[in-house]
This record gives C-alpha cells, structure tokens and sequence, in this order.
C-alpha cells in the first residue's frame, strides 16, 4: 500500500521526506519518489523505481534537493506496472502543480475522458496523474488550493489520501482524504502529513487525523482545515503515546521479533483496558449488559490474521455464551449478500483499520441497519470511525507484515467479550467470571515464559527449513490455532502449509502424506486430544515427520511425534495465546534461517486498502 508524506518549515525538506517515508517502508511498495520546491520557487521531482534506498542515493540522501517545502510518496502498484514513470509525484504540464497519492481513484476513465477533451495528455498509466490534472483543470477554474481540492473531493469516487503543492502558493501543502488514512502534525520548527504515525512520531506526538472529505492546508507550524462547504473546522490533536522505539527496531533483528517479544505487555495493556478491579468493563465501546443480552447473532468478518481470531471467537462464543456466531472472510462476506438478523451484532477486525474488504463489508453491515462493533489497532482508522462502537487494540504500531502482538491483543479482546456475554446471559455464575479473569490476567506471565523457551525451536527451524510442504492439524480451538501457524509460515518463510481439522484430513487430503512430510499436531484442548492423537498416528504411520504441540502434563504424545513443545496449562479458551507463541517463533526463525525479508515478505503489505 502506498505511502505518503509532506513537510514545510524552517529545515530542508528532502531528508525529512526520506525519514518519513524509510519508516513507511513496512506498508509495502515498489517505486518511490520526492518533489521539493527549489529556492527558485520552482518544482523539483525525483522519482526512481525499485526501493528507498535507490531514491535516497539518486539524492545524495537528500543534499542535492535543496528547499523546505515538499512531499513524497513510496508506490504500492495499483493502476500501471511499478516503474519510474508511473512512480509518484506527478505534475501538471508545467510542474506548477504536483502530487502524491495513496488510494484507488475509481472514476479515473470518466476522469481522464472530461480531460482529454480539455486538451490534457497524459505520460502514466496512473489513476494518480489523472487526479492531479483534475485539480489543475479546478485550479485553473477556481485560481484557489481550497476551492480546487473541494472541486477535486466532489467530482472523484474511490479513496484518496492526496497531497498537493501549487507553485503561486510557496511553502504550502493541501491534503484532501477520503477513506485512505492521513494524519497532520505540526511544530514550531514546521508541519507534516503523513499516511501512518511512524513516518512523523520523531517530530510529534500530536497528530491530527484528517477525515473523510476533509482538507487541510499545512504550513510552517500551522494547519487549517475545512469542510466540503469551505468552512475552516476546528480538529482537536490526538495525542499519540507510543515510544518512538516503539515505530523503531528496539535493538532486536526484524520488527517481528520486537514484535512477538512484545506481546506481553500488549496483551497486558489490552486487558487492562478492558478489565478494572476484577471486573470487565465495556463502557469505552458503550456495550451494556442490556446491549450484550440482546444480541442474538455475532457475525464476524476480517481478513488473514484477524479472520483467525474470529475462528477462536466463534469456537470460545458459542462454548461459552451460547450465542450463535458466524465468521467470514471479508472478501467473501461482502459479496454473499448474507442475510441479517434484527439483533444480530457484526463485528469486524482489523489491526490497520484500513483493510479495504473489512471496511466494505462494515459498510454492508450498516446499510443493512446491523449494529456494528469494530475491533481495531489504529485509532482514528477508517473502520473506527465508521463502526458504530470500537474496541482497540493496545498493540501500539505493528511493523511486520507477518502480524503477531495485534492478533493476540485481538485474541484478548474476544476471551473479553466471550466472558462478558456468557455472564450478562447467565451462563457463568460469579465464580466462573471471576477466574476466568484471573486466568486471563495470568496470561501475559505465561506468554512471557513461552517466549523465553525459543532454543528447541531455533533448532527446530533449522531442521525444517527445506520442507516443502508442512500440514498443521487440529480439532476445535486447536484448529484455529492451525490456522493462523500455517499463515504464519506461508508469509515469511514461503514454505507451502496448510492447516486442516485433523478429523478431516482423511476426507482426502491424507493422500499427500508420504515419507518425511511434516505434520504439527496442536492438540490444547483435552477433550478432544484422544481423537488428535489417533489423527497424528493415522499420519505417523504413512511416514509423516511429526511436531506436537501440547500443553505440560501431556506427556503420553511424546510417543506419537518426533518433536514435541509444550506450553503451560491455561483455560482451554485461552490456549491459543499460548500456542501461538512456539508457533509464531518457529515461523521466524525457519525465514531467518532461509535469510528472507522477515518484516516485508514478497508479494505481501501490512495493509491492503485495495480489493
Ligand atoms: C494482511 C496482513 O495484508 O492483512 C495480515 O499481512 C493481516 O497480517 C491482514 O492479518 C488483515 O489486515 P488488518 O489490518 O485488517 O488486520
């Protein structure tokens, strides 16, 4: 997904860009490019295909661009192959006009159509180069930045997160969002814009989030932000905590690993969120008990990871509450035409809270008059501020393509709402919620050990590496805990794996069993573990290589696997925050081990705000 960022002030603004936009990196991209107005008043672009760092050395690291106003942007290919050409900013003819763009412009054929009839020629494939002639064409109308990027926001369809110099107007930026997100910060020194928090959290902590249909004009130390009408609209600043390590590396190799090693205090944070003195608190998403017990269907929608903790939600849900719960992917959900029920609560997931399917389908959910619950990362996200209650996360930022603390605080955030919901209807008596708190409470000490236990693993790892072909089986909320070790291993190490429901793998796909396959067993839920077992034997005995992966005192398995790794007993509920864990590791250390790009695998983003 691309990203964008923009400075004017006091400094030069080239090496700005380029810091913001290295700390951009994670969000996926192909090409990259910077445009700075000159001490001539003019506009210099340099775009270049391939990583920052070919950008970075064109420009000297920014020394050879001199000015202090400018903005930048890292390409995820949408609309034209990745190349310099197609690389942004992009300009007017004269250059007196240029931009960046993150987003999908939907209406770009009908767009480019009106302005070829204007005259206008085009030298992209880019639906972005058609954006910045439709505010050129409005600028030439209007003669005004705000009246061009209104005129802009009222005629394009699709999302956009545009940033925009005009040459009559030096030392000046306009922005304009729709559904793409886009932050402004501002400090004596100068202001900035960026489309996520690590790209400008060394300047400032207050961030503006700018909304839908919004624009803003950023210079030296200021922003003014308007309304479609024109009206300049008063935005409080957000004040970020996160510690600037937090957006950095921390001293460990790859965001994953500072990531993963994290996650007790994440899961820690999320649950004091959620938890005060022993009891669950909802009060900041505003659900009731009321709200709670009139809920006669939960249905889920997210994707990858987050679609696995809506498989852990729906298995711990309907255990516990007894309440029906439905879990799609959100690709598929948008698009089923489903069918809702008055009472029914959708509840999406999303650690970005940009994932463009997952905002589709809350979009869905909310025409079809369903209440809406989001569980989100980001604040200020769009599908925070379009569900009608929000939950969030406190993973702070998430790096690594490949996630790992934002799906156990995810994971934390339905034992929550699981727990809650049986006790509102009067499946749990007091006692049972009390210790299921205290169960949950003990979790981040039981993580911590878990994470701690890593030396078998590495080694492990090194063993497996040159698999081509890895099957995780389990049954239940062991099942889910497959789902998302497969995906873990597919992201960063590009080892093919599936995870099956162990009970089924016979159905057919036992036949690509065969001598030295690697099965992992999971097999945390103790009244299934005797059907698991059999599983693992029936794969055994037709050549599998097998890793178990079971709680201490389950000692019997060892005989049925190779390699077995245990983690401390816990509620069954909650085994997947352990589980996980071993498996998160293993996936790391068999990527590390191969010498792959842990935190940007191929073909992968941490978002995709496109279809
Ligand atoms: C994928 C990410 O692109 O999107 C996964 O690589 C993530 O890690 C999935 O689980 C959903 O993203 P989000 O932000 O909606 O949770």
């Amino acid at each position: 997904m691309c990203g964008i960022v923009g400075y004017t002030g006091k400094k030069q603004a080239a090496p700005i860009l380029l810091d913001g936009l290295s700390k951009l990196e994670y969000r996926g991209y192909d090409s990259a490019g910077v445009a700075v107005r000159n001490n001539a008043g003019k506009h210099e672009i340099v775009k270049t295909n391939g990583k920052l760092a070919v950008l970075s050395d064109k420009l000297k690291k920014g020394k050879t661009l001199k000015g202090t106003c400018g903005i930048g942007h890292t390409r995820w290919a949408t609309h034209g192959m990745p190349s310099e050409i197609n690389a942004h900013p992009h300009c007017n003819d004269d250059r007196s006009i240029v931009a960046v763009h993150n987003g999908i412009i939907e209406n770009y054929i009908e767009l480019k159509e009106k302005l070829t009839g204007k005259g206008y020629t085009f030298y992209s494939e880019t639906d972005t180069e058609i954006a910045t002639k439709i505010v050129d064409y409005y600028y030439k109308k209007w003669k005004s930045p705000v009246e061009a990027m209104v005129s802009f926001t009222l005629r394009v369809r699709g999302s956009y997160a545009i940033a925009v110099m005009f040459e009559d107007y030096p030392e000046e930026i306009y922005v304009a969002r729709k559904d793409s997100p886009l932050i402004v910060g501002t400090t004596e020194d100068g202001s900035f814009l960026a489309s996520d928090v690590p790209a400008i959290l060394k300047y400032t902590r207050n961030i503006y989030y700018v909304d839908n249909m919004e624009i803003a004009m950023i210079q030296k130390g200021k922003a003014t932000f308007y309304n479609v009408d024109r009206k300049v609209i008063q935005k409080k600043p957000v004040k970020i905590d996160w510690d600037l390590d937090a957006a950095e590396k921390g001293g460990y190799k790859h965001f994953m690993l500072k990531e993963m090693h994290e996650q007790p205090k994440v899961v820690t944070d999320t649950l004091n969120s959620l938890i005060n003195n022993g009891r669950i608190d909802l009060s900041a998403a505003r659900l009731s008990d009321d709200e709670l017990r009139s809920v006669d269907r939960v249905r889920i929608a997210a994707c990858g990871s987050a679609y696995h903790v809506g498989v852990v939600a729906k298995y711990i849900t309907e255990d516990l509450a007894r309440v029906p719960v439905d879990v799609d992917v959100a690709s598929e959900f948008r698009y089923r035409n489903p069918v809702f029920g008055e009472n029914d609560l959708f509840v999406v997931i999303s650690q970005s809270g940009e994932t463009a399917d997952s905002l589709a389908a809350l979009r869905m959910a909310k025409e079809c008059g369903v209440k809406t619950l989001a569980v989100v990362n980001v604040l200020g996200s769009s599908i925070a501020k379009e569900a009608d209650k929000v939950i969030y996360t406190k993973a702070g930022p998430e790096i690594s393509v490949a996630t790992t603390k934002a799906y156990s605080a995810q994971l934390i955030v339905f034992y929550v709402l699981a727990v809650q919901l049986a006790y509102a209807r009067g499946k749990i008596d007091g006692d049972a919620y009390s210790r299921l708190i205290d169960e949950m409470l003990n979790l981040p000490s039981l993580i911590s050990s878990v994470l701690s236990d890593d030396e078998r693993l590495k080694w492990f790892a090194t063993k497996i590496s040159n698999k081509k072909d890895v099957f995780f089986i389990g049954r239940g909320i062991d099942y889910a805990i497959c789902l998302e070790g497969s995906l873990k291993l597919k992201e960063i190490s590009y080892i093919h794996s599936e995870a099956y429901a162990a009970g089924e793998l016979k159905h057919g796909t036992i036949s690509l069993v065969e001598d030295g396959t690697l099965v992992i067993g999971v097999i945390t839920q103790l009244k299934l573990a005797e059907k698991s077992v059999s599983n693992l034997t029936e794969v055994k005995s037709r050549g599998a290589y097998v890793m178990c992966l079971t709680s201490e005192g389950n000692y019997s398995l060892e005989e049925q696997s190779e390699f077995t790794f245990y983690i401390p007993k816990t509620n069954a509920y909650f085994a997947p925050s352990l589980a996980v864990i071993p498996l998160q590791l293993l996936s790391y250390y068999v990527s590390a081990a191969k010498g792959l790009d842990v935190d940007m695998p191929r073909n992968l983003a941490k978002c995709v705000t496109v279809e």
